[in-house]
């Protein structure tokens, strides 16, 4: 099968040459580690939150091109939004802002999907809350 950068657009393109919010966040309150079992690429997300909004997000991608620029825009995506507004955002969400995709590549979006809900399930649970109220003191435990 061939395929060839004009398969990309511009703004995937764009990404891939200047991927923004590369990095980690060192007190990040919450982080994703996923990987692609596909093709073995591998995406950390680091998020910082306060009053249930993300003001700060950051990843490391070891993957291709379409995991650098997806992964570069759900950083962008998910700052500023609340914890229900960024699990809005799915791959589908990512490929679109991206002016979209080649099929072939859509995969590689699931990355940043599944890093963005790995990063807030460890906030939850880091925080003991589910996330859009401060952490509840009567959660009950199981023994
Ligand atoms: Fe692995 Fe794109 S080929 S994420």
């Amino acid at each position: 099968m061939s395929y060839n950068l004009g398969d990309y657009s511009e703004e995937v393109i764009e990404h891939y040459t200047n991927p923004r919010n590369v990095g980690e966040i060192p007190d990040a309150d919450g982080e994703g580690n996923v990987g692609n079992p596909a093709c073995g690429d591998v995406m950390k997300l680091t998020i910082k939150i306060e009053n249930g909004r993300i003001v700060d997000a950051k990843f490391k991608t070891f993957g291709c091109g379409a995991a650098i620029a997806t992964s570069s825009m759900v950083t962008e995506l998910i700052k500023n939004k609340t914890i229900e507004e960024a699990l809005e955002v799915s791959n589908k969400t990512v490929a679109e802002a991206l002016g979209g995709l080649p099929a072939i590549k859509m995969h590689c979006s699931v990355l940043a999907e599944d890093a963005l809900k790995a990063a807030i399930e460890d906030y939850r649970k880091k925080s003991g809350s589910g996330g859009e109220n401060p952490p509840s003191r009567s959660t009950p435990k199981e023994s």
